[in-house]
């Protein structure tokens, strides 16, 4: 490669799920710590890093076509920016991107990007810079303090994954089940409430095994966490995701009942509703031990709005498996929810058991299972109609004086122009809900709480 210029503008590309758009604010941070400041929206960036997902084909293909479209655009102005493969596809298939992908300058997997400016040292001077090494702690002990502003903020507390489901890329490209200690995870909370953050969201690939030493070297799990960070003044709202059912403990289900901060709110995935496809995909778990899990929450918080994933079309799911997965989804009524089709991944298990099913099948499955889904989301919308509840003020509506915030149980409320006046990100106010629809309500406003 030829030396290059030292860039000044940066870009950010993510493509996965939370801990991979955490991920890519704290590459932002790296990168904002060089002098390298962020493109102006609409402008081209001298660095573009795309920040992958590997979880689905999709999503792992996108990385490729981005290359092409970047390298067309740079040949057409001259200019070709520095191109950074970051993220779980890097970890995954860093030497083929580097062999399909000459435009690529770096690749830096999920645990090694606080490499960055160094590898980034090695690109300008016209080397190609790989690393996909996995020092999970290591990383987050090399960052520089969170810059983030924003009233929502992320926190990844737990990284990686040992439970191996036959069908998920995450053991691979993520690595083994860490946590971060917990007196790091309490500065970093501080350094983003003073930022501005009300509300913070723990991430982990398995958030609850999180497990640490409190400060007086008591040995706690994210219940303890959870109890530290509801004493923070200045955090209103604390959520986390997502979990395992197979990882759920007795102090987490009882802090949905004790901590006022802590929304009631739990993503928990299923996959399938079938005993036999889920023994297939080693989830270790039955459906019936699934929906207990769930009833020990409602008992202690029988508002809790529950989310989950769901695969269809896994290698041998039958009809009947699948209306299992329907019936589970009528039994737990969920109040939001992910539903994929299976994609087979390279590597895993999955990928080459026998009785893979035909991509119109799972098509339709999945028209069914999302038909089901919305109908209970609606439902759950519906029925929260009347409550009063605080909303977390996050976006600007269309029009202006529109506002828009996220309830307790993660809904989108909208305030219009006649009771959304006096707003600014971040705020937190009292509104009644007024009307649903399947995927927002209109919220009136009855004061305003916290400014
Ligand atoms: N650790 C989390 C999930 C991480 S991946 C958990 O176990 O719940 C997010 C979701 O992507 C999974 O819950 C699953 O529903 C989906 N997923 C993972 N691998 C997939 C695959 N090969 N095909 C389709 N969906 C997949
Ligand atoms: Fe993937 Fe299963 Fe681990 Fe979740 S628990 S990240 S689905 S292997
Ligand atoms: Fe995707 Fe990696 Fe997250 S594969 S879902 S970005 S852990």
């Amino acid at each position: 490669m030829e030396p290059a210029a030292p860039p000044k503008t940066f870009r950010v590309k993510s493509f996965g799920c939370q801990m991979n758009v955490y991920d890519g604010e704290r590459m932002a941070e790296l990168l904002a710590e060089r002098g390298i400041v962020p493109a102006p929206e609409g402008e081209d960036a001298d660095l573009v890093v795309l920040n992958t997902c590997h979880i689905r084909e999709k999503a792992a293909e996108k990385v490729y076509s981005d290359i092409g479209r970047l390298a067309a655009t740079g040949r057409r102005s001259g200019k070709t920016p520095l191109i950074a493969v970051a993220g779980c596809v890097a970890q995954a298939e860093g030497e083929e991107i580097m062999r399909r992908a000459p435009a690529v300058s770096i690749v830096v997997g999920p645990q090694a990007y606080h490499r960055l400016p160094d590898m980034l040292d090695t690109a300008v001077s016209g080397k190609r810079a790989a690393d996909t090494d996995m020092p999970a702690i290591a990383k987050f002990d090399a960052l520089p303090q969170r810059r983030k502003r924003g009233a929502s903020a992320f926190l990844t507390v737990q990284e990686g994954c040992d439970k191996f489901c036959t069908y998920c890329v995450v053991p691979y490209t993520r690595g083994a089940e860490i946590s971060r200690p917990f007196a790091h995870l309490i500065t970093e909370a501080h350094t983003l409430v003073e930022a501005g953050a009300k509300e913070i969201t723990l991430l982990g690939q398995n958030v609850n095994a999180w497990r640490g030493e409190d400060h007086k070297g008591r040995a706690t799990g994210l219940a303890g966490l959870i109890h530290a960070l509801a004493a923070i003044d200045g955090l209103a709202r604390i959520r986390y995701t997502t979990s395992h059912p197979n990882d759920m403990e007795d102090s987490l289900i009882a802090a949905h009942g004790e901590v006022a901060k802590l929304m009631p709110y739990l993503h928990l995935p299923v996959q399938s509703g079938s005993d036999r496809v889920l023994k297939a995909m080693n989830r270790q778990h039955s459906a019936e031990s699934y929906v207990r899990i769930i009833e020990r929450f409602r008992a202690v918080r029988p508002d809790l709005a529950l989310s989950g994933d769901f695969i269809v079309g896994f290698p041998g799911e039958t009809e009947a498996d699948f209306e299992d997965t329907l019936r589970i989804v009528d039994e737990v009524r969920y109040a939001h929810a992910f539903s994929f089709k299976y994609s087979p991944r390279p590597g895993t298990p999955a990928a080459s058991m026998d009785g893979q099913i035909d991509p119109e099948v799972m098509h339709d499955r999945l028209q069914r299972l999302q038909a089901r889904l919305g109908q209970h989301q609606f439902a759950f919308n519906r029925d929260s109609v009347g409550q009063t509840c605080e909303i977390l003020i996050d976006r600007l509506g269309r029009d202006p004086g529109q506002w828009l915030g996220k309830s307790p149980w993660l809904q989108s409320v909208w305030l219009d122009q006649e009771h959304g006046h006096n707003h600014a990100l971040g705020d937190l106010v009292e509104v009644r809900l007024a009307d649903a629809g399947p995927n927002s309500l209109r919220g009136e406003r009855t004061q305003v709480l916290f400014d």
